[in-house]
Parts: structure tokens; sequence; C-alpha cells
């Protein structure tokens, strides 16, 4: 006869009929006297980890819905972006701003804001470090949406292995408790740095093999992994694109191995020489920055049922240092380039793909590229010579 046997769980507090005896004794007898809701009972999986002293797992309820009660579908997003004054952050929050209204997005960093992007949004000092800062804030502000850019990038990691340890995979671990604690839907970039010299190379697909030989691309490899579980584990709505390396003509790039690529542009307007510190021959996938915010805005709104996966690589092309300053002179033919190679940087670059199979993010969310390598280059040299005409007239 199957008994039925009412129990407490004591991390949502919810009282529990058992449906299965046969559950009950081989699962719940032995747990009797610390029963935890599992699925083996018949139970909602838990929604929230339990963290810490200073966190009470019993302000959640195991029933709570991760998309937040509180907001209607019609309410725009409220959306922190943590490490918003590097290279990516300013021009996301413009962007998300322009859709979702200035006061919606809040920028967050641990440096002082330039004074032109202090007064363009709401910015606000955020350490991942400091779990209840992050907290306090995430509750101060009713926000629903958290972009999670801190990090420090591939040479600068390597330079710096247990600040990258810390900033990388302890701060990621602060916003993943933080943002399924309070039902947020949560955006962590990853990188072609998540690969290694053991992955396919020329095109790596999303599912392969991911032995990273950088603190940086461990660290995002946790990342993804960490991310994927806490959304099958816990439900947290996480979503992650393998941005490959960007270029961006208003913001400068915070120290990973595709800086070169932004810097021949400003070398070439300030003194018409650029000396590489990557091989000519070094193949990259590479990304002008509109094509990757946007991908980042359009992940974020894609309806969770087209996502047949969590993590996804994103491109837009792929070219050498020599490619794309030849590209660069047949418009500036007098631009002069020597190649002077950094052998930590190289030995990252070669151990990284060659190109990106990205057909899964246009086959389930419909990306599409706007910039390839000759727009990418004209769109760079126009934003240059209009700020080099303006620096001359001021
Ligand atoms: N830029 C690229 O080419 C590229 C490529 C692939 C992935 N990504 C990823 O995109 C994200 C943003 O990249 P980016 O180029 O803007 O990086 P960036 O290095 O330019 O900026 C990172 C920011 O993080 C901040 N930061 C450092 N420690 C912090 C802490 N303890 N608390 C809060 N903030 C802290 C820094 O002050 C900095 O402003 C990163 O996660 C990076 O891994 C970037």
């Amino acid at each position: 006869m199957p008994l039925s046997l009412v129990l407490i769980c004591q991390v949502c507090t919810t009282q529990h009929k058992h449906k299965n005896s046969f559950v009950f004794k081989f699962c719940g007898f032995l747990k009797l006297r610390n029963t935890r809701c599992t699925p083996a009972y018949g139970c909602q999986p838990l929604t929230v980890a339990a963290r810490n002293i200073s966190f009470s797992p019993r302000q959640v309820t195991s029933d709570a819905s991760f998309h937040s009660a509180s907001f209607s579908d019609t309410d725009h997003p409220r959306v922190l972006i943590t490490g918003g004054l590097g290279q990516l952050g300013v021009g996301l929050a413009k962007l998300l701003r322009k859709r979702f209204g200035k006061y919606n997005v809040i920028l967050s960093d641990i440096r002082k804001p330039p004074s032109n992007v202090f007064h363009s949004g709401p910015f606000i000092y955020a350490d991942i470090l400091d779990y209840k800062n992050l907290r306090e804030i995430v509750v101060n502000n009713r926000i629903t949406w958290l972009v999670h850019y801190s990090a420090l990038l591939s040479a600068i990691g390597e330079a710096n292995v247990s600040l990258a340890r810390a900033v990388n995979i302890t701060g990621l671990h602060n916003i993943l408790d933080i943002a399924a604690e309070h039902g947020l839907r949560l955006f962590v970039p990853s990188t072609i740095g998540a690969f290694g010299p053991t992955s396919p190379r020329n095109p790596t697909p999303d599912v392969c093999v991911q032995r990273p030989r950088t603190i940086y691309g461990v660290s995002k490899v946790h990342a993804e992994l960490m991310g994927e579980y806490y959304h099958h584990r816990y439900g947290l709505d996480f979503r992650c694109l393998r941005y490959p390396g960007i270029i961006s003509a208003d913001s400068n790039p915070g120290g990973g191995t595709t800086d070169y690529a932004v810097q021949i542009f400003h070398d070439a307007f300030k003194s018409g020489k650029f000396e590489c510190n990557l091989k000519p021959d070094t193949r990259l996938p590479m990304m002008y920055i509109d094509d990757c915010l946007r991908a980042t805005l359009e992940v974020m709104e894609a309806p969770a049922d087209t996502l047949s996966m969590r993590t996804y690589n994103i491109n837009a092309m792929s070219f050498t240092p020599e490619e794309l300053a030849q590209e660069l002179q047949k418009q500036m033919p007098e631009l002069e380039v020597t190649y002077d190679v950094d052998l930590v940087r190289q030995a990252i670059a070669d151990s990284w793909p060659m190109n990106f199979d990205d057909s899964n993010a246009r086959k389930d969310w419909s990306w599409k590229h706007d910039y390839d390598l000759p727009e990418l280059v004209q769109t760079m040299l126009n934003y240059f010579s209009t700020d080099a005409c303006l620096a001359r007239a001021n």
C-alpha cells in the first residue's frame, strides 16, 4: 500500500505530500531528518543556491518565477551592466538606453567614469567581488537583466593570474548567485579564447573540445559551464555569446590578444606607421562593435523557446594582420606596417580558433552580421578622418 506523508522542506518551508511510497522509502526515508525538495519527491527543483550566512533561501519560495513577478510583459527591463567602462560597456548602455529608456540602464564599474559617460545616464560604483553591495544595487534598483562585462582579458590576465582568477571566477560566482536569487536574466560574454590548441580551429563549432591554455580562457569555460548548470539546476535564464575579437573606434581595447586590429587604425592616423605584435599570417575571427552589441541585445530579447542552447558562437569575418593592413592600405597607401612579435600574445593567438562556426545562432535566433572586412575598414576610416578633422579644427 502506498504511503502518503507530509514532509516540510527545510530549504523552502513548503509542505510536500509524497506521491510515491517507493521514492519515499528509498530516498525520503534516508533524508527524513534533513528533508529538501528534490525532483524525486515530485517537487520543483530548488530555485536558489544557499550561498552564505547572510542569505536566507527562505526569502524565495520554490515556485518563485524567474521572470520577475513584479513586472508585466510590457515593462522595459531594468538593466545593470558590470565592468561597463571597458571597450564594450558604454556602447551597450547607449544601445540599450535607446531601446529601454535612459533610466532603465545602469552602467557600473570600479573606475571613475569620464564626465561624458557620467552625464549620459545612471552610473554606479559596483565591485563584483563585493557580493552584498551587488545585491543592494540589484534590490534597490529593481534590476531584472544583468549584463556581466567585468573581466580581465587574455594578455592582462596572463600578467596577473591571481587577480584574473578572482575577478573572472569569484566575481562570476557572485553574479550567478545574485542572478539566481533575484530571478534575473543574465548575460555573460564568452570568447574565442574559451577554445585551445586541441579544439578544431577552422571552423570551430559550438560544441567541441575546450582546453584553453590561458587563465582568461579557463575562466570563460568555467563561466559557460556554471551558467548552463545554474540554468538546468535552478532555472536561471542564462544567456552567453562567444564574442570574436571586437573592433571599435571610440573605445580602447582592454588588453586582449586581438587589440592590434584596433591599434592599427589609431597608429595609422597618428603616425602613418604601425608595429604589429602578431605574425602577419595570424588568422582570427573578428567583429565590428555594432554587430557585437546588436547580437547581445538580440539574444537577450530572443524568446526562450527559440534558444536550443545557452552558449552560442557568433561571427562576422576572419582575417590576418596582413589582410587587414592591405585593406587599409587601399585607402592609406603610405601606411607602413612592420612586425615585432610578442611571444605571449602569439602563443595565445596560435591556440585560438581561426574561424567560428556560428550556424546555430543564425538558425535559432536569426543572427546576421552587417559588417565584413571592407565595410569595417571604411567605417573605421570614416570615424578617424572625422575625428582627425575635428581635432585639427579645434
Ligand atoms: N573586447 C573584446 O574583444 C572581447 C572579446 C570577447 C569577449 N569579451 C568579453 O566582453 C566583456 C567586456 O569586454 P571589454 O573589452 O569591454 O573589457 P575591458 O577589459 O575593456 O573592460 C572590463 C572592465 O571590467 C572592470 N573591472 C575589473 N575588475 C572589476 C571588478 N572587480 N568589479 C567591477 N568591474 C571590474 C574594469 O575596470 C574594466 O572597465 C568581457 O567579459 C570580455 O571577456 C570581449
